[in-house]
């Protein structure tokens, strides 16, 4: 079954208008457009850098991501960003559960099944990000955890989930350059898809992307794997260069 894959870059709490221009600037140059994997950049969300990357984006074949989204639909939850709010500068998709939230904001399954709905909601594409801790991995718990991760989302959006794409991140390949190997990352991409597969019937079509230290020289060789369907990348999607590397890998 051959799937159409995307490359997405997050691009986290880096960069700035100067660095967001030249960056896209030189994405835009390099892409060729026909046969190119989609792709999609994350950026910071400040609203200047969104319209900024909205601006640079509109006409190319780049699309516009969101790193995270409000699970309310508007009030007063300061600092909070709304689907809807998304929405309306034609971002696409959006992360959920990325490690970092799950970690530093204390994130929970529900929470992340919750933000899901409001994504689909708003007509926008998440990214349900899942992935065990080193400790987890070496406890055996690899499994366990990213399908209770999957089990969240899949229990809270049962009706659209084929409307998802899944990104497994190990944790502990996560801004390391320890990535995990086309062996382990297929390995858990096929316990993904065999969840998906019990809970929809186009779980073929769902998108599995690898995270995790993904880079020039190891893209081509995860994105071989069977079950992994493109790349969620951090480090790597900050230079233009590795970034179109990757992206070619794809095609
Ligand atoms: O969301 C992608 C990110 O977590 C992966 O980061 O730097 O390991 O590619 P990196």
């Amino acid at each position: 079954m051959t799937r159409s894959k995307l490359i997405a870059g997050n691009w986290k709490m880096n960069g700035g208008l100067a660095a967001n221009d030249a960056l896209l600037g030189a994405l835009r140059a390099g892409l060729r457009g026909s046969g190119d994997a989609t792709c999609a950049v994350a950026v910071a969300v400040p609203a200047p850098y969104l319209a900024q990357a909205q601006s640079l984006v509109q006409g190319t074949a780049i699309q516009l991501a969101a790193q995270d989204v409000s699970q309310h639909d508007g009030g007063a939850y300061t600092g909070e960003v709304s689907a809807a709010m998304l929405r309306e500068f034609g971002t696409r998709y959006v992360l959920v559960g990325h490690s970092e939230r799950r970690q530093y904001h204390g994130e929970s399954d529900a929470l992340v099944a919750a933000k899901a709905q409001k994504a689909l909601a708003a007509g926008i594409t998440p990214i349900v990000c899942v992935g065990e801790t080193l400790d987890q991995r070496e406890a055996g718990q690899t499994m366990d955890v990213v399908r209770r991760q999957l089990a969240a989302v899949i229990h809270a959006n049962g009706h659209c989930i084929s409307e998802i794409v899944v990104a497994y991140e190990p944790v502990w390949a996560i801004g390391t350059g320890r990535t995990a190997s086309p062996a382990q990352a297929q390995e858990v991409h096929a316990v993904l898809r065999a969840q998906m597969a019990a809970a929809t019937q186009v779980a073929a079509r769902v998108p599995l992307l690898y995270g995790g230290s993904m880079n020039a020289a190891n893209a081509a060789e995860l994105l071989a794997q069977d079950d992994i369907d493109g790349g969620l990348v951090g480090g790597a999607s900050l230079k233009a260069q590795d970034f179109l590397q990757i992206i070619a890998a794809a095609r």
